[in-house]
């Protein structure tokens, strides 16, 4: 009675060569594809040899026993079906071997169907497994291969997102024409001297967007005051002074510039107190304001001014480490002269974005409280 369903090479290993015979003319008469090996030795180099689905093996043969014939091949084929041939007496060593991998057990002395039905049920049970690793691969690849598009796609809205703040910076310089180009300097000077802070990309990714967006406040500042040649009142004073709020209401509502927002809030703070808006010192001004201060000022006084020529760059220097402790955080101060004048240089004389390479400044050795996130 052959069903078809049951198709597969199965090897039959037994030192008993009637056994092997009929074994081999009832899996044959079925429909498998049938070999037969005298001996554990035999089998493992047929094994070895050839492809099967299905390792039929008597439990006790001269030579290797039938549990280490069965070790050893289960080692050479990890996804063929193994099954065991044994008498009565030896019933709990198979159901032990089925505890290590044994498929099944076939009882001496057996009857054809016992055996195609354990034989079937095995490489069946075998086939389904295979299947089921093969889906389960499959799924990972697609979920690896998902993971990594999703995150192209979120880089790419990153990159989108800060080429957006980047262009929003040079609107807001456009407004006051006597700051051209401050906000792409700015953001280059004060990532250089994070980087020599050794900060990490987190950090300066929300520096940079905050330099971008230092002044964005100033949209609300009427063109009478915010571009006033002469010497504000105070009243005047006090509108100018808003941006720093109006910018800090306008990008907290951002959920991916919350941390930029406490640095465009805290932008004017000085490390003696002195700032505004809120005259905090030291340490509480958030660590990316206090070297976006150190930059802001460089830029300005390095930049032309309706009303006076720019500083020369020593002169720049000079200025800012008069104010280290005072305006400026010395340690942030300390970073800033550790880069070359090279660096500053390239910045300074244009044909650089935030996104291109740019020189990089060593890094100092700062103490550790002082590099890590605000
Ligand atoms: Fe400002």
């Amino acid at each position: 009675m052959s069903t078809g369903k049951y198709i597969g090479r199965v090897l039959v290993v037994d030192d008993d060569q009637a056994i092997c015979e009929i074994l081999r003319a009832q899996l044959s008469n079925e429909g498998f594809d049938c070999e037969v090996a005298l001996s554990a030795e035999e089998g493992l180099s047929m094994l070895r040899r050839d492809a099967f689905d299905a390792v039929l093996s008597d439990l006790h043969m001269p030579g290797l026993s039938g549990l280490d014939f069965l070790a050893a091949a289960r080692r050479e084929r990890p996804h063929v079906a193994f099954l065991l041939v044994t008498g009565e007496q030896d019933v709990r060593t198979a159901i032990q071997a089925m505890k290590s991998g044994v498929s099944d057990y076939v009882v001496k002395p057996f009857k054809g169907e016992t055996v195609l039905r354990s034989v079937g049920q095995a490489i069946e049970k075998k086939r389904l497994e295979a299947e089921l690793q093969g889906y389960r691969q499959k799924l990972e690849h697609m979920v690896e291969e998902r993971t990594r598009q999703l995150f192209s796609a979120l880089q790419e809205i990153e990159i989108t997102y800060d080429s957006t703040l980047e262009a929003l910076g040079g609107a807001l310089d456009l407004r006051d024409s006597a700051t051209a180009g401050h906000s792409i300097r700015v953001t280059l000077y004060a990532l250089t001297i994070a980087e020599a802070m050794n900060c990490g990309e987190k950090q300066l990714r929300e520096l940079a967007r905050a330099a971008s967006l230092h002044d964005i406040g100033k949209i609300g500042i009427p063109d009478a005051v915010l571009l006033k040649a002469g010497c504000l009142t105070a009243e005047e004073q006090a509108i100018m002074r808003s941006h720093v709020l109006v910018g800090y209401e306008l990008v907290s509502r951002i959920a991916f510039l919350a941390q930029a927002a406490a640095i465009v809030r805290a932008h004017h703070e000085r490390y003696d107190g002195a700032g505004y808006p809120a005259g905090v010192s030291g340490d509480r001004i958030p660590l990316g304001a206090r070297i976006f201060a150190v930059a802001d000022t460089l830029d300005a006084m390095t930049s032309d001014r309706p009303y006076r020529k720019a500083l020369s760059f020593e002169e720049a220097m000079a200025e800012i480490v008069a104010q280290s402790g005072r305006q400026f955080d010395p340690v942030v101060v300390k970073a800033f002269l550790s880069v070359p004048r090279h660096v500053w240089s390239s910045i300074q004389t244009g044909s650089l974005s935030v996104g291109r390479p740019r020189p990089r400044a060593e890094a100092v050795a700062m103490p550790e409280q002082r590099a890590r996130p605000d």
